[in-house]
């Protein structure tokens, strides 16, 4: 099916299951442990095998000898493979380093061996074993020192610069100006599930249960990578342990088990140890951006400019934080530039809301800094500055483009006529206490999206697409949109997911999953509609299904009817795209307000009250939509007071590379949080009228949090994250 004209009324519309908020329907199998992830597997035509993998221990240079004979005597041991000894690999699309290096190193970590044994522990003490010679060369690690070794690069979708009007004239004229540079640090993925998959061949037949959001991408990459036919490699995600972006592509773990279990002919294991994963896979990279505002007495916007200058191996991308503010806010004169340096550190990819996270970290504490510098209110200097058309290309406009309202509705849900504008005047007993604001952006995608439908005589209705569910509740929505399509309740659709025999999904990324693999299983769910009115003699254009039967006239058959003469099968997949694209930028809005109070003896930063208002279409489950924003708020806290990679600029690498180190937010951290969605719907962004969510709610959250610091103590900080030893010193009361 092809969306190209603006969503008429469908049976979405009817909103019996649809938009109603809904328990997962996995929820049973994951809280009874009946839920099996990669590494709970097993082949059942022999026993696996455990893969321990070995990373570099250098930064970037050249493997000069491995010897592996001490290893290899080791008890258990079945294989070692090396990049000498793994035959020739090839390095998939979307891979910047070789997930099996060696002799070249590219980054710290990276995958050199991998030791399979009878047991995990006699793998590990094994790998313990082998001594590797290496030479080290120089690298560079420190993205302040190459910033200006950067170029232009360009976006995924977009260039890498843009100009509108005279920038640095309008902003020379303005009569208040605003120039800050801020940074934002290299982030992890964190996510609670190692990146793991088992590997078992069957001839020259490869099958592998993994953990990965984009089960198409994978098998063409490790396809790719092994030099295969993609048709002979299957791949395996029934659940995904959190992703994040992190488990967008083939990762060591998966290509590692593929060679293991060629190598010891068996099925083999592989997990990254929690250490592994934060230098040997991918991390959202550290930016450094300058922003330039220069605006009226009356609060508009009269010129923006937005640089931001990032890192990465060669054949890596930069991060895209400039993107929101191609579109976020009005202003005539307007400038954008993303410049890429080269750097040795492990790759930076996506995660979480690549691009406008980091960006809005940014663009909106400086919007915060401005409204001050003008004299406004922070939320009506944002309102002033709306703009219902891309202010780039005005002809574009938004389908939908609800901001002011979310911060409307939001400050009068927060209160935020009770906040104090002048900073530090809010003690309560040894807390001084502050709110923020920021507005939420994320652009909404569209990705083709494939389905197969099956109708049973018992009237079951079993859904079969690759689209994953990465703990967002893929598998909940995907049931309510076939069970509103065939007029049946949820407990007769079954929804099967995550297999690479199955028709071609959007897979998990981007907040583009629930709209489009939706939108798949709506298309497929309307030729099996057809095909139901066919078997059953009706015609299809005035048949109404509801509660398990079909009403055509007079009639009414129940729906397993049709299936009576055997099963019915309808597969279809949806393709976005023509004008509507084109005409219109597609995107989603919020407000994010936090209340901070922060310790006038310690600086101890406690968030105290969280709200975000969205505007997202049509929300199709607001339970698991609550859900994946308060997700987002929470990591939003996490970017704001606690996560940073911690760079070793001289060996280059991560160095706080466990939990304990690298810190996340837990329960404690995290107070009270209010999601309200605006009811509304987008007929141009597909059938089901629906958005992205799932990354809108970390945009913003952190500049949010940094200016209730800023309102409560009257400290700003430039440099992510706000932690209290930047704070200490200036605190008001400090001696
Ligand atoms: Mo997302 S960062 O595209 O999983």
């Amino acid at each position: 099916m092809k969306f190209d004209t603006p969503a008429g009324r469908n049976p979405i519309d009817e909103l019996k299951v649809v938009g109603k908020p809904t328990d997962r329907i996995d929820g049973p199998f994951k809280t009874t442990g009946r839920a099996q992830y990669a590494y709970d597997w097993y082949d059942p035509k022999s026993k696996a095998a455990y893969g321990y993998v070995i990373g570099a221990t250098i930064a970037k240079g050249r493997i000069n000898a491995m010897d592996l004979s001490a290893a290899k005597a080791a008890p258990g041991i079945l294989a070692i493979v090396t990049a000498e000894n793994a035959g020739p690999l090839d390095k998939g699309k979307l891979n910047a380093a070789k997930l099996l290096g060696g002799p070249e190193i590219e980054h710290y970590h990276q995958a050199i061996a991998l030791v399979v044994a009878e047991t995990f522990e006699q793998a590990r003490a094994a790998a313990a074993l082998v001594r590797v010679d290496y030479t080290e060369t120089k690298g560079a690690f420190d993205l302040a020192a190459v910033k200006d070794t950067g170029k232009p690069e360009k976006l995924a979708s977009a260039p890498s610069d843009t100009s509108i009007g005279d920038f640095e004239g309008a902003f020379s004229a303005a009569p208040i100006q605003l120039d800050a540079t801020y940074t934002t640090p290299d982030h992890a993925h964190a996510m609670m599930e190692p990146h793991a998959s088992i590997a078992s061949w069957d001839g020259d037949s490869l099958t592998v249960w993994t953990s990965n959001q984009m089960i198409d991408w994978g098998t063409r990459d490790l396809a790719l990578t092994l030099r295969m036919p993609k048709e002979k490699v299957r791949l395996i995600s029934p659940f995904v342990g959190g992703g994040f972006g992190g488990k967008l592509f083939l990762r060591s773990e998966a290509v590692m088990a593929a060679l293991g279990a060629r190598a010891a002919k068996r099925p083999v294991k592989v997990a990254l140890t929690r250490p592994l994963t934060f230098n040997n896979t991918v991390h959202r990279p550290a930016t450094i951006q300058r922003i330039r505002l220069g605006a009226t007495p009356d609060g508009t916007i009269t010129a923006i400019g937005h640089e931001s200058w990032s890192g990465n191996l060669p054949g890596g991308k930069p991060e895209a934080a400039v993107q929101q503010t191609r579109l976020l806010y009005a202003g005539a004169n307007r400038m954008t530039q993303t410049r890429l340096a080269m750097l040795d550190l492990p790759e930076g990819n996506s995660m979480r809301a690549p691009g406008e996270a980091p960006g809005l970290m940014v663009l909106e504490i400086a919007m915060d800094e401005m409204a001050e510098r003008i004299g406004i209110d922070p939320v009506e200097f944002r309102i002033r500055n709306d703009t219902q058309v891309d202010p780039e290309k005005p002809e574009r406009r938004f389908s939908q483009r609800s901001l002011v309202e979310c911060l409307r509705q939001g400050a009068a849900k927060f209160g935020w006529d009770k906040r104090i504008a002048k900073p530090g005047q809010v003690h309560e007993g040894r807390w001084l206490v502050g709110m923020g604001v920021a507005s939420a952006f994320r652009n909404n995608i569209n990705v083709k999206s494939g389905a197969r439908v099956r109708l049973d005589d018992r009237g079951v209705v079993t859904v079969e697409t690759d689209m994953t569910d990465i703990g967002t509740g893929s598998y909940t929505i995907i049931g309510q949109t076939a069970a509103e399509m065939m007029g049946l309740t949820l407990d007769k659709v079954v929804v099967r997911l995550g297999d690479s025999a199955f028709p071609v999904s959007s897979g998990s990324g981007g907040q583009f999953g629930a709209n489009s693999s939706t939108s798949g299983v709506y298309a497929a769910c309307v030729k099996l509609r057809e095909a139901v009115a066919r078997a059953l003699g009706v015609n299809s254009d005035d048949a109404v299904f509801t509660d398990g039967y079909v009403r055509s006239g007079n009639r009414s058959v129940p729906l397993a009817d049709a299936a009576k003469a055997g099963e019915l099968v309808a597969e279809d997949t949806i393709e976005f795209g023509g004008d509507l694209s084109k005409t219109y930028q597609q995107s989603t809005f919020g407000a994010h307000f936090v209340e901070v109070g922060v310790d006038t003896s310690t600086a101890e930063i406690r968030v105290r009250r969280m709200l975000a208002v969205c505007a997202a279409g049509r929300i199709l489950n607001p339970k698991s939509a609550r859900s994946q924003v308060i997700g987002g708020m929470t990591m939003g806290v996490g970017a704001a007071l606690m996560e940073e990679l911690a760079v070793d600029t001289r060996r280059g690498f991560f160095v706080n590379h466990d939990l304990a180190g690298y810190e996340v937010p837990v329960h404690a951290d995290i107070p009270h949080q209010e999601v309200v969605f605006l009811d509304e719907t987008d007929p141009i962004s597909s059938p089901m009228k629906a958005k992205g969510v799932g990354e809108l709610g970390i945009c913003g959250v952190a500049a949010a949090v940094a200016n209730a610091v800023y309102n409560a103590t009257g400290i700003r900080v430039r440099d992510y994250p706000v932690t209290l030893d930047k704070l200490i010193d200036q605190m008001p009361d400090a001696a």
